[in-house]
């Protein structure tokens, strides 16, 4: 919720730190996934033993999230939030003190309404935005909160007023710093979210089976530019431990790592598979979740139903990098990955981290990854030459109004067969504020450049281009209709180093973009 003051030297890593002050992905363990509304005192400190047990602790998970129904509704005159006592019999604050006598840190939940989605009635923050943020942190000592929806869905609340009041209120009136803020609303709620929570739901509830955990990292595919300076897509709780096969566990473990959503573990882990626990305890997947970076990963290539995914590693533009392939198909697939797609030229080395085996020490050009249905393969390469990327799809860009909840017509990205990445970005224009921008054009040396725009239209339409914040040019762009992909080439001037290229409309409606292209002139 606040920007931490736990600096990146903290873990150790000597690489480039961050500008911001950064907090890592929260890494932990939630009741819901396996215990539901059937929680009690028992079940949370054995759950916090056995991760100390396990080994998981040690690993780097460190928070007991208490979920839905520890509560009962709060009483009207001295505003205080009740507890139910056959399920917490010493009350709230002794589980804290015991979740941290042993190392560790401790969650509680809440609704941003007055009802929670297990059915409690007058449990939630509404009315009670101050004395429940007291009462959490303060007086009973727990360091994270996940605040979930269904009541404020009831009183039909605006998301961001609400939660922006809840959290002005831990900042205004919290003794305790360095509060973890989750916000469940079971969407991309709005660029506003990344200045006030650490991590948000973009999705429904995930459950033990392979269709939502792929139905999730399809909708996460795109969302990439959202995470940034330590505040995260948040992809749900994970399943791992429980019935998926190994392959599927890989795949949700590698995603979730590479996306850099929290890894909030969901079984029960006094009975953890082995296979499942070692997976849980990656070292090197664990550390491309808690890089420095605190960054997503864009999809780099797409063959079919195979996803690439690539992202820097300790530094910007740095040697290092992680590279997921995850087939979501029900077929095992072999593709070439192009090591200019993920970033580099000339010779790289490539790791695979799951396995713990060097797979090449020298490709050049492209190499052949084999993934087997539902699963995945995650390097780590490195490289002493870094590409200048030549192309930045629609889809991969940062949208100012982008959000998936009041239906009003803002820039969004939507699947498109004829588009070079599978998809395009629509509903772009209108207003200063939709506009599309790409935050890190990289130019080696740089100078005037061809930026070649692919995009749709059945229209003329007008476009904004803005480099590095100048006054935008207006370019009047036609199409033949509303199937095809065309392009304009433009000129432009890009800083050696990193760039933003912005694209919008501040009267009108422009085209669908595709992608674009740089070649220096
Ligand atoms: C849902 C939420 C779940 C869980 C559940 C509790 O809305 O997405 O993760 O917290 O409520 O009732």
């Amino acid at each position: 919720m606040k920007k931490s003051t736990f600096l990146a030297v903290a873990l150790g890593v000597c690489a480039s730190l961050p500008s911001f002050s950064f907090r890592p992905p929260t890494m932990g363990w939630s009741s819901w996934n396996t215990f539901a509304l059937n929680i009690n005192e028992d079940v949370i400190l054995g759950q916090a033993e056995a991760m100390v047990k396990t080994g998981l602790a040690k690993a780097g998970y460190k928070y007991i999230n208490i979920d839905d129904g520890y509560f009962l509704p709060h009483d009207k005159e001295t505003k205080l939030l009740g507890v139910r006592e056959d399920r917490f019999p010493h009350g709230m604050r002794y589980v804290a003190d015991e979740i941290h006598k042993l190392g560790l840190k401790a969650g509680i939940y809440s609704d941003a309404g007055a009802n929670a989605c297990g059915g409690s009635k007058d449990i939630g923050y509404y009315g009670y935005e101050v004395e429940d943020n007291i009462l959490f942190f303060d007086t009973w000592d727990y360091d994270f909160v996940k605040v979930d929806y269904c009541g404020g869905r009831q009183l039909n609340l605006d998301e961001k007023e609400q939660y922006t009041k809840i959290i002005q209120a831990i900042r205004d009136n919290v003794k305790k710093k360095d509060v973890v803020f989750n916000i469940c609303r079971w969407a991309y709620p709005g660029t506003w979210v990344s200045d006030w929570a650490d991590s948000w739901r973009t999705t429904g509830d995930i459950y033990c089976a392979w269709p939502s955990v792929k139905a999730i990292i399809k909708e996460n595919l795109y969302l990439s530019a959202y995470t940034h300076d330590g505040h995260y897509n948040d992809m749900d709780m994970l399943e791992i431990g429980r019935t998926l096969s190994q392959d599927e566990e890989i795949t949700h473990m590698a995603v979730w790592c590479i996306l850099s959503s929290p890894l909030l573990i969901g079984c029960d882990m006094s009975q953890i598979p082995e296979f499942s626990l070692n997976l849980l305890k990656n070292k090197e997947l664990i550390a491309i979740n808690q890089d420095v970076l605190g960054i997503g990963a864009p999809v780099v290539q797409r063959n079919g139903e195979v996803y690439v995914f690539a992202k820097d590693l300790k530094k910007v533009r740095g040697k290092e990098r992680a590279v997921c392939v995850t087939n979501l198909s029900d077929e095992e697939q072999t593709i070439e990955v192009s090591v200019e797609n993920i970033g580099y030229e000339g010779n790289i080395s490539v790791r695979d981290i799951v396995n713990h085996k060097l797979v090449s020490a020298s490709v050049g050009g492209k190499f052949k990854v084999t993934v087997p249905a539902h699963g995945s393969q995650v390097f780590v390469t490195k490289g002493a030459l870094r590409c200048e990327p030549k192309k930045y799809e629609a889809e991969a860009s940062w949208m100012k109004c982008y959000q998936e909840i009041s239906g009003d017509k803002t820039a969004t990205y939507m699947p498109s067969d004829k588009s070079s990445g599978g998809a395009i970005v629509t509903n772009l224009g209108h207003n200063k504020e939709n506009y599309m921008e790409w935050k890190q054009v990289y130019s080696k040396n740089g100078g005037d450049y061809e930026m070649t725009i692919s995009y749709i239209t059945g229209e003329e339409r007008p476009l904004a281009i803005s480099v590095n914040g100048e006054t935008p040019r207006i370019e009047k762009l036609k199409g033949p209709n509303w199937e095809s992909v065309v392009t304009k080439t433009v000129r432009i001037k890009l800083n050696k180093g990193m760039n933003t290229i912005r694209l919008g409309e501040q009267d009108t409606w422009a085209p669908d973009i595709d992608c674009i292209q740089l070649s220096a002139i």
